[in-house]
């Protein structure tokens, strides 16, 4: 990868354009079955310049009560668009469908805001990387748009999403009107997303993303880690999800800790009644394994290209006696 961002033709992408972005964008489009896409320096970027063009200032935004857009974006949605969020628990499992749509719409009337936007996200970082399947999530989006919304997709690991399940991509990305994808977690560039979505509105969205200080000029030198990220590594995410697999079966009941079956890369785990998530952080790093502490009482542990499976199963022992201490 280093090999190939050193190696990268650029251009100007500010002025004239950038010829690996714009081979970075049109291979992206293609694999999502869009029109266009827009690269971009972040994926909090893209996700908020999609709301900008999407949600109307002084209206709703509909989202998963843990969605990345509502937990870490810094209330971007209200600082930049002046729309809020309107965050919707699902009924039942750990992520929202349909039903949860039609439970988070308000009653139309003069005093409420109006919905302008629904956000899906797959797979679901704060639900352990849980897949929303295909008909679920058509039936998601067909409920926002029944109701007149706009469909914006977070799917910073719908490549994940993807390799659990094997839907097309572009399945997955029909049930929305605009998609993010990020290159900077299982793919392993170093930076970067990508915006998919209608020409016109990525006509748009290239306005929004210079407004917020996005336009980058010799971008061609990231977007060769991506587009080595999408050839190389697209097709080694089911090994993660293995090595994600085995680690959470070696950490179950360690110290009555409680692991989220993953559905991929990340393994969430709920802590035994009075023990902190701060503790098993430090005792895991004492034993050189990085988790992260997502709130008082769950830890995240994240597989990607860096750790092989015995790193996992190795991983799996460390964490398993942080747990029991
Ligand atoms: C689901 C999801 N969306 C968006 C982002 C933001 O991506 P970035 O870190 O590139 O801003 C992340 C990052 O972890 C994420 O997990």
């Amino acid at each position: 990868m280093r090999m190939a961002m050193a190696n990268a033709e650029v251009g100007d992408d500010v002025l004239e354009g950038d010829p690996t972005v714009r081979q970075l964008e049109t291979e992206v489009a293609r694999l999502l079955g869009k029109d266009a896409a827009l690269y971009f320096p972040s994926g909090t970027m893209a996700n908020q310049t999609a709301i900008w063009m999407h949600a109307e200032p002084g209206t709703e935004v509909l989202c998963d009560a843990r969605a990345h857009i509502y937990d870490w974006e810094g209330a971007g949605a209200s600082v930049f668009r002046g729309a809020q969020l309107r965050t919707v628990t699902p009924a039942i499992g750990e992520t929202i469908r349909a039903s949860d749509v039609e439970r988070g719409l308000r009653a139309p009337s003069r005093y409420a805001p109006r919905a302008t936007l629904l956000c899906m996200e797959n797979t679901h970082n704060g639900a352990g990387g849980a897949v929303t399947p295909l008909a679920d999530l058509q039936a998601l989006g067909d409920a926002g748009r029944a109701a007149g919304l706009k469909v914006h997709m977070d799917g910073a690991r719908l490549w994940n999403a993807h390799a659990a399940t094997g839907t097309p991509l572009a399945d997955f990305a029909a049930t929305a009107d605009t998609v993010m994808v990020s290159f900077s977690k299982g793919l392993g560039a170093p930076v970067g997303a990508a915006l998919v979505g209608p020409a016109e509105l990525m006509a748009d969205a290239w306005e929004v993303r210079k407004r917020f200080g996005g336009g980058m000029r010799q971008a061609g030198i990231i977007a060769a880690g991506a587009l080595y990220g999408l050839q190389q590594n697209l097709n080694r995410l089911h090994l993660d999800h293995a090595n994600a697999a085995t680690f959470a079966a070696l950490v179950h009941g360690a110290g009555g800790a409680r692991p989220v079956t993953p559905d991929t890369n990340i393994v969430m785990i709920d802590l035994r009644a009075g023990q902190r998530s701060s503790d098993v952080v430090a005792a895991a790093a004492a034993g050189g394994v990085a988790l992260s502490g997502w709130s008082a009482t769950r830890v995240r542990a994240v597989f990607h290209l860096d750790v092989s499976a015995s790193d996992a199963a190795e991983a799996g022992r460390i964490v398993a006696a942080a747990l029991a201490a």
